[in-house]
């Protein structure tokens, strides 16, 4: 199949209503020339999303999600560019062309080498699940799985498999059905060392898929002899483990009902929960919970519950996610048993104590701040000052993390009482700690990056803004000023951007919002669209900012001219040429002033 050709996007985004698609998943009302609803994006009672019918985009100014109204349906479906643009070309209209000459050979090479990756993934977990449950060779790890509580239905939701104990095999039967071995040295699934044998060999298989659930790697767990307990595919084109969660394909619905999840260490924990009724459960695969994944389920959660091992690894490993989840401006929970319990994990509980059990253990969850504050003043030796002060500033972290200083003030109050002191030693110290005054480490927080207004974008905002309803403000800005001279990143990539869309010969705003490929700068042109804060006299803008940009730089280069001009002097060098380049500099800024008055 081919590429969605270029003018086959830029026809829907003309015939598309925006308003109409966006209606279908969030009720919107108009209001002072806006269409406005509530943000399906995060949790809200007063409507803060809006959708612009011209621009065809959607922006929230709660959560800041914004982009255009196919990134809109490719979030709220789960689907992919190409199957949003068939989708709504169908409901719009458009015929689909496909194009496979005008675009760069290198994309679709990569995106043919993503198919024919995910589908060799696809057959060789359906082969893994067929040895599983049909043959004798998988009776074994069959009875093992079941033996560890996981019902045949379960089996089959997971897709688990099992991969034969015969590493050679996987080879055989793939270049049988005629694979090529340059392919299959490629995919992951066989070791460097000798691309025929299989990575995985006498393992029980669990499929990790990706949003979609199309699986994009496997997790291997030993059953019998020596290795290490879980084997994993390597990453690749189609699979990336910080982006990726186990079993949130399935997970997904129920976590958009509840706006909840519960995150979990080991692949076992979430079938096990799962088996239990508890389909809002995920794990990260195998590494720490990354700050992407906190975003990935913030977008659909409003509380991420921690359910770790009951063991000081589990425990630390809580408290990093904690932070984790602030970073990503999420709160978070743990799921903590109230007694001292002996089991390790909820797969342990389902087997030991069954499904009843793990529901009720589930809803005991207290708070992120609580769960810290408890595991902070678990030895309470008040007489000892300095471990006192050592444990109030292991809390100094989580606090940097906190968006709200109402709720930053909060927690002073709740630490103050809870170690026996006055709220305002504790914000003594913490302001003391803040400025690196104490040995306890800053965590690497975080923070969300942001984009702060320069000189050099404040024009490339303006004519990327207005680039559709006036596409001559960039033409007027590539003509005083070239690339090389914009030092800002952000500034840079709208310029090459608008660029590429002017070379194009297409300027609508949903083409440069597609182009922009940096999220926060995504972001950034979305919501100053929005704000409309560019919208008035955007002409004057640029003006100005040429004339200062150019100031600017002019000022620059004869900064540099002095100071060669002195070591010219130094070293008996000639500086007549310095001289006329400067009286040349001068000239220009004294012209510039001119046209600023
Ligand atoms: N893990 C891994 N490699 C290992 C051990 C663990 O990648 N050698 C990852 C796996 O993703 C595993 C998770 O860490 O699911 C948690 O480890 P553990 O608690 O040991 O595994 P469980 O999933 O609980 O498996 P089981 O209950 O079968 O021991
Ligand atoms: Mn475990």
């Amino acid at each position: 199949m081919g590429r969605i050709a270029k003018e086959t996007i830029d026809e829907l985004t003309n015939r598309l209503d925006a308003v109409a698609v966006v209606g279908d998943y969030v009720k919107l009302e108009k209001k002072s020339g806006r269409w406005w609803g509530r943000c399906p994006f995060h949790n809200e009672k007063t409507p803060s999303f809006t959708v612009d019918p011209d621009r065809k985009t959607y922006y929230c100014f709660g959560c800041h999600e914004g982009g255009s109204v196919i990134n809109f349906v490719m979030e709220m479906d789960k689907l992919s560019f190409p199957e949003t643009v068939r989708l709504l070309a169908k409901r719009f209209g458009v015929p689909i062309i496909q194009d496979d000459s005008g675009v760069p050979v290198n994309t679709s090479e990569i995106d043919r080498k993503k198919d024919d990756l995910g589908e060799l993934y696809r057959r060789v977990a359906g082969s893994f699940s067929y040895i599983l449950t049909e043959t004798q060779e998988g009776k074994a790890a069959l009875d093992y799985v079941r033996g560890r509580g996981v019902s045949d239905e379960l089996i089959h939701r997971f897709r688990l498999g099992y991969a034969t104990a015969d590493p050679f095999w996987l080879y055989q039967f793939l270049i049988e059905k005629g694979y090529s071995a340059p392919f299959l040295a490629e995919s992951g699934l066989f070791t460097k060392a000798n691309p025929r044998r299989a990575l995985f060999s006498g393992r029980l298989i669990f499929p990790i898929a990706d949003r979609q659930g199309r699986i994009a790697a496997f997790g291997g767990r030993i059953l019998a002899g020596d290795g290490p307990k879980y084997l994993n595919s390597p990453e690749s084109l189609i699979y990336k483990k910080r982006d990726t969660l186990f079993a949130l394909d399935l997970a997904m619905n129920e976590i958009r009902n509840k706006k909840e999840v519960i995150v979990t260490e080991g692949y076992m924990d979430v079938i096990a929960l799962h088996e239990a009724g508890i389909c809002n459960a995920v794990a990260p695969l195998g590494t720490a919970f990354t700050i992407e994944q906190a975003r990935l389920l913030a977008r659909w959660a409003d509380r991420i519950k921690l359910l770790f091992d009951n063991d000081a690894a589990g425990q630390a490993a809580a408290v990093k996610a904690i932070l984790t989840c602030r970073s990503a401006a999420a709160q978070a929970f743990v799921i903590k048993p109230s007694d001292l319990a002996e089991f390790k994990d909820p797969a342990d509980i389902l087997k030991d104590r069954g499904a009843g059990y793990l529901q009720e253990f589930v809803k005991n969850s207290i708070l992120d701040f609580e769960y810290l504050l408890a595991e902070n003043r678990r030895s309470p030796d008040d007489s000892d000052a300095m471990r006192k002060a050592k444990a109030v500033a292991s809390l100094f972290p989580f606090l940097d993390l906190i968006g709200s200083e109402v709720e930053r003030e909060a927690y002073f109050g709740r630490i103050a009482e809870a170690f026996g002191t006055g709220t305002q030693s504790v914000l003594y110290d913490y302001k003391v700690w803040q400025n690196g005054g104490y040995s306890v480490q800053k965590t690497e927080a975080v923070v969300r990056r942001s984009i702060n207004m320069t000189d050099e974008l404040f024009p490339l905002t303006a004519a990327a803004v207005n680039c559709e309803a006036n596409p001559y403000l960039f033409a007027k800005l590539r003509s005083a000023i070239p690339i090389e001279e914009f030092t800002d990143i952000y500034a840079k990539e709208l310029y090459v951007t608008l660029e590429e869309c002017n070379r194009a010969g297409n300027m609508s705003f949903e083409a440069l919002i597609n182009g922009v490929v940096t999220g926060e700068l995504k972001q950034f042109v979305v919501e100053k669209a929005a704000t409309r804060e560019f919208s008035e006299k955007p002409e004057h803008i640029v003006a100005d900012s040429i004339i200062k940009l150019k100031a600017k730089n002019l000022m620059r280069k004869r900064n540099e001219l002095v100071l060669k001009m002195r070591s010219a002097k130094n070293n008996g060098a000639s500086v007549e040429d310095l001289m006329h380049e400067k009286m040349f500099i001068d000239a220009e800024l004294q012209n510039l002033k001119g046209v600023n008055r």
